[in-house]
């Protein structure tokens, strides 16, 4: 199967990851924009003509089906998206919120963009499941990850996060596929799991074996971002295009 994935930048990388790591023997193709990073500070009338961009661009490169790898698109736009296209399209937020209402969290603190945030998505979907669910938006972790300035991230964390400390919190729940790359540095400064949301997307999703391949493009590329997708997934091929 041809899966196509992507994001606002490397964030997505980190659902790639479990995808190539869970169903393997796949071709895919990753389109990060970071032409237009950040997503969570577009309206949604622009994420819906971003998006579409990209959509037709994978549908032009013959994917089968697409996961949109991003928290702030899967919380605002998905619904009206999702049935627009001749392909099949998967969000990031029902897989993790079902996750979530089997594994029976009582108390979890979501993190994510100020739109993901806003959207009140997680909320909505969790209705049912009776969990404690604080919420905190953390824009400046974002620019922190692309351009790896991990010196800024301690004060970011104490900013965000210090009031969340000793509240019992049984798991972080990384609302935006950024967060992952620092899952290290969280769970260390809160001392709390954080949910591994590329492994639940990835074990969703129902994909058919066939040959192994990969293909990244970004809309902007330089070389710290090299740097960084190389240490998210390893060596692959980069392309830059800019989607008009
Ligand atoms: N990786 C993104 C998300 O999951 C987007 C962050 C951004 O572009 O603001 O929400």
């Amino acid at each position: 199967m041809r899966v196509g994935v992507f994001d606002s930048g490397i964030g997505g990388l980190t659902i790639l990851k479990s995808l190539l790591e869970n169903h393997p023997n796949n071709e895919y193709i990753y389109f990060g924009d970071t032409l237009n990073i950040p997503y969570g500070e577009k309206t949604n009338d622009q994420l819906k003509d971003l998006s579409d961009k990209i959509i037709r661009f994978l549908i032009s490169k013959k994917v089968d089906m697409i996961v949109i790898a991003c928290g702030t698109i899967s919380s605002s736009i998905y619904d009206e998206i999702k049935n627009k296209y001749d392909v099949p399209i998967y969000d990031i937020i029902n897989p993790i919120t079902n996750q979530l209402k089997k594994l029976k969290i009582k108390k979890a603190l979501l993190i994510a963009t100020d739109k993901t945030i806003e959207s009140k998505k997680f909320e909505e979907k969790l209705k049912s499941a009776n969990m404690e669910l604080y919420t905190q938006a953390c824009p400046k972790f974002v620019p922190i990850i692309e351009h790896k300035s991990k010196d800024l991230l301690e004060i970011e964390l104490g900013e965000y996060l210090y009031q969340y400390k000793n509240l019992d919190i049984e798991v972080v729940i990384p609302g935006c596929t950024h967060y992952p790359i620092i899952s290290g540095e969280i769970a260390d400064y809160l001392n709390v799991d954080i949910l591994d949301i590329g492994l639940i997307v990835a074990k969703s999703l129902d994909i058919e074996y066939s040959i192994n391949d990969l293909k990244v493009y970004f809309s902007a590329v330089d070389d710290d971002l090299k740097e960084v997708v190389k240490d998210i997934i390893g060596d692959c091929e980069i392309e830059e295009i800019k989607l008009s």
